[in-house]
């Protein structure tokens, strides 16, 4: 049997990201759950901010933003960037959060983040009480000791990363468990061919 509930909007797991816009003179941070990424080619992400906030109307003015993701070690600091708003503190200022130039977009990156995305705004649309951001990727940084091999992205190691994860609905901070299996090799199993 199943409850249903109508048009509601739960949606689990996500990655606990702060999205940053501005410069290194005057950067403001977000605590952002609705991240995606959106298309590979070019590559872009997508960012939900409300319009009731400082940073909705700042991305807008700036032009770019970056999207940085959480690990555990920093999980006070970054929720206390989703409880403040830019339009009353400087958030990087009462966070102790470290700020560090991009290398293309003016809005700085998070040391404390072990993975920073920098965006160029690319399109955005406002439904509902909602932008949606369209940020396409222009550069990404990966902390080397978070890494593997140094020289491949894709080997992050996701025990030392320790990502923040945030579960909407129950509201609740957790971290990765697990692993459990390799996508696109272990449906094969099913078809007898492994
Ligand atoms: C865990 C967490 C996730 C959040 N996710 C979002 C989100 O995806 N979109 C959004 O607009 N606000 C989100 N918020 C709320 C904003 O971070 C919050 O409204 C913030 O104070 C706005 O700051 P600003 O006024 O400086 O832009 C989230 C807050 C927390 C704590």
């Amino acid at each position: 049997m199943k409850t249903s509930f109508g048009p509601h909007k739960i949606m689990f797991p996500c990655p606990t990201s702060l999205v940053v816009t501005g410069t290194m003179e005057d950067a403001n941070i977000v605590t952002i759950a609705w991240v995606s990424l959106l298309t590979s080619k070019p590559p872009t992400l997508g960012v939900s901010v409300g319009t009731r906030g400082f940073s909705g109307e700042a991305i807008k003015s700036n032009g770019d933003f970056t999207v940085n993701i959480v690990p555990v070690s920093i999980m006070k600091e970054a929720d206390f960037c989703g409880l403040r708003s830019g339009k009353d503190i400087d958030k990087f200022k009462e966070s102790g959060l470290t700020k560090m130039p991009s290398a293309v977009v003016k809005s700085p990156i998070i040391k404390e983040c072990p993975l920073n995305i920098e965006c160029r705004l690319a399109d955005w649309r406002l439904i509902g009480r909602t932008n949606h951001f369209v940020g396409e990727i222009v550069e990404t940084h990966v902390d080397t000791d978070k890494l593997i091999n140094k020289d491949d992205i894709s080997s992050i190691d996701i025990e030392a990363f320790d990502p923040l994860i945030y579960i909407g609905g129950v509201r609740e901070y957790r971290r990765i468990g697990e692993k459990v299996g390799d996508p696109y090799k272990i449906g094969n199993t099913l078809k007898g061919d492994s």
